[in-house]
């Protein structure tokens, strides 16, 4: 059966590392994936989570399964950081929520849960989106459709394009948001335009499906939830997946939540029984160890300051690769104006390369960046940063 079967296509992100890896060119650059590097290009395990896990090592005391939606305690500290500790939401128990593998995970049970219990929806994505998007939402039977975020000649959202798109979906279509840093632009939303997003979301009765990956990577872990909660009015419905690989560096331990906000707690408790069939029929519940790190550090008032502080590092970083970025190609003589890469938020630029240009970056000079332009910033260090902008000042000049 199998020797009939052609190869899949690869991956048009997590690929590019499989072909980065054998690559034998001495200084290649991996931009693709969205994984943090240090200045000395290492991706370092935080310190509160090693504070945490020597800790849980020393405390654990049974593998024994979590239940469906993992540990409660887990789920507390999500709806807290997505929410802040005094939101009606919580008070009023309207949310429940699902520990997951990764936002990946989340984003698959979210895609069940709404394929099942409402098979005419479709799901609404930005247009350009996480390549994956389509790919997890599509397997879960959903039909995908997109609205216009991201204007490519003036670098900035196309925001009138976007509410007219929107202002047609159908009720009961759920629409996809990227909470902060846009993937791939880069570009978000301001106050009033999640404002006018949030308005024309419960108008038109269509269901909010937050993607929130890169809590604290834009501008704070507080500034970057305002438009998360502008959805959150009394009576709102939601659906938010978390995936906390980023903010904590837990990439591979695979840890996200996806959280489902009722109108009502009974609404909730109805609404999630099913979520949890999701699980159940998937993986059956998630694996303990991110979860617990992430427990342990949140209710921790020294470990939370400590993981704070090193998130806080993180986003100063790429922050300033940004500033370096620009200044470096100017100096290099590129005349286009890059100034635009610093008003992207997050840890992705997107370039504005075309395809030839990011295929000569790669073939030519072993520098590797996503198909559509977009370059991980957060992958560049003051040593690479030389040869990068070289390599892009000839590309662009060819
Ligand atoms: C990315 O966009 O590079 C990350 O979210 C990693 C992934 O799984 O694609």
């Amino acid at each position: 059966m199998f020797e009939q079967l052609d190869l899949a296509p690869p991956d048009p992100i997590l690929g590019l590392t499989e072909a980065f890896k054998k690559d034998p060119a001495p200084n290649k650059i991996n931009l693709g994936v969205g994984v943090y590097k240090d200045a000395q290009d290492r991706t370092p395990v935080l310190e509160c989570v090693k504070r945490a896990e020597a800790r849980l090592l020393e405390q654990e005391s049974s593998k024994g399964y979590l239940p469906i939606p993992g540990a409660p305690e887990y789920g507390a500290q999500v709806r807290k950081l997505l929410f802040g500790a005094d939101h009606e939401i919580l008070a009023n128990k309207r949310a429940a929520t699902a520990h997951t593998p990764g936002g990946t995970g989340a984003l698959r049970v979210a895609g069940d849960f709404l394929h099942r219990m409402y098979p005419n929806a479709a799901v609404w994505v930005s247009s350009p989106t996480w390549e994956n998007h389509n790919g997890v939402f599509k397997a879960a039977g959903l039909e995908v459709k997109s609205y216009p975020y991201y204007d490519a000649e003036k670098k900035c959202l196309d925001f009138e394009a976007m509410m007219n798109t929107l202002g047609s979906v159908p009720a009961g279509d759920a629409v996809l948001f990227h909470a902060c840093c846009h993937n791939p632009s880069g570009m978000d939303p301001d106050a009033g335009q999640w404002a006018a997003l949030a308005a024309l979301v419960r108008e038109r009765r269509l269901l909010p499906l937050i993607d929130f990956a890169y809590q604290g990577f834009g501008d704070g872990l507080e500034e970057d939830a305002a438009g998360l909660r502008q959805f959150c009015t009394p009576g709102c419905e939601l659906l938010i997946s978390s995936s906390f690989s980023k903010n904590f560096g837990l990439y591979n331990e695979r840890c996200g939540a996806v959280t489902l906000v009722a109108a009502s707690a009974e609404a909730a408790d109805k609404a999630f029984s099913h979520v949890k069939t999701c699980i159940r029929q998937n993986y059956s519940n998630p694996p303990s160890h991110g979860g617990a790190v992430i427990t342990t550090i949140l209710s921790d008032p020294a470990l939370r300051a400590l993981w704070e502080q090193e998130l806080t590092a993180m986003r100063d970083r790429i922050n300033g690769m940004r500033r370096l970025f620009v200044e470096s190609l100017k100096a290099k003589g590129v005349n286009r104006d890059f100034s635009f890469i610093t008003r992207q938020k997050g840890m992705f630029s997107f370039s504005g390369l075309n395809k030839d240009q990011v295929a000569a970056l790669r073939e030519e000079h072993a520098i590797y960046i996503v198909g559509s332009g977009r370059i991980n910033v957060a992958g560049m260090t003051e040593s690479n940063m030389d040869r990068l902008c070289t390599a892009l000042a000839q590309v662009m000049k060819d």
